[in-house]
């Protein structure tokens, strides 16, 4: 059983989280927009079949974060799953992204390789990015406070429950044989 946090709880994060959760994760889950509490309380028609069957299921292993500090604290992984809307130039805007690693670097101080997931679809390269973004901005250093590691999904709403569930192909990049070995285990 892992502990973790999902940011972003917008039209895959949402039903991701609970898919972590109904695999016997515990899972906080965080947005920026608070009426998705209110989507998750009052089982509101969604277009996932399976959305709110899932969020039933796991009211003991899903909860709505308000306090991000504090999720971080308990959690040993964090899914990163915010917009990464296309700009003029076709490639991703990161951001989303950026802040969330904002908000998430500065509690890893004290951490042992906390690891954060880029669920987001991003452009190759962006990765490294990211890497030496933390180790610049937050002395950190990728393998000791944080790991990360890159697991998109290949996916169609609608449909997201048994895209993920009967995948035909899992993606899973990372630097360091751990990244992949946790992201595989979970
Ligand atoms: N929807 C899909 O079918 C699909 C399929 C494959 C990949 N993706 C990728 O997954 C990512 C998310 O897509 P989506 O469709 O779920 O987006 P979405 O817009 O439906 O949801 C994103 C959620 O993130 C929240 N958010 C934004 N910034 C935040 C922040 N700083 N902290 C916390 N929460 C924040 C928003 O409030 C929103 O609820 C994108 O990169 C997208 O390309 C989506």
């Amino acid at each position: 059983m892992s502990k973790i946090l999902c940011i972003g709880l917008g039209k895959l994060g949402l039903i991701f989280s609970n898919i972590l959760a109904e695999k016997k994760n515990i899972v906080y889950g965080y947005d920026i927009n608070s009426s998705i509490e209110k989507k998750i309380k009052k089982n509101t028609k969604d277009l996932e079949p399976k959305l709110n069957y899932l969020i039933n299921k796991n009211k003991k292993r899903f909860f709505f974060e308000k306090n991000f500090s504090i999720s971080v604290k308990k959690t040993n992984y964090a899914f990163i799953i915010v917009p990464t809307p296309s700009l003029k130039n076709h490639s991703f805007d990161n951001q989303y992204i950026v802040q969330s690693l904002n908000s998430i670097c500065k509690h890893l101080k004290y951490k042992r390789r906390y690891l954060i997931n880029i669920t987001s679809t991003v452009n190759p390269g962006s990765c490294n990015h990211f890497i030496n973004y933390i180790e610049k901005k937050f002395k950190l250093k990728h393998g000791k406070e944080f790991i990360l590691t890159y697991n998109p999904h290949l996916i169609a709403l609608g449909s997201i429950y048994e895209n993920v569930i009967n995948s035909d192909l899992v993606i899973v990049g990372s630097d360091l044989p751990i990244g992949f070995k946790i992201i595989k285990n979970i």
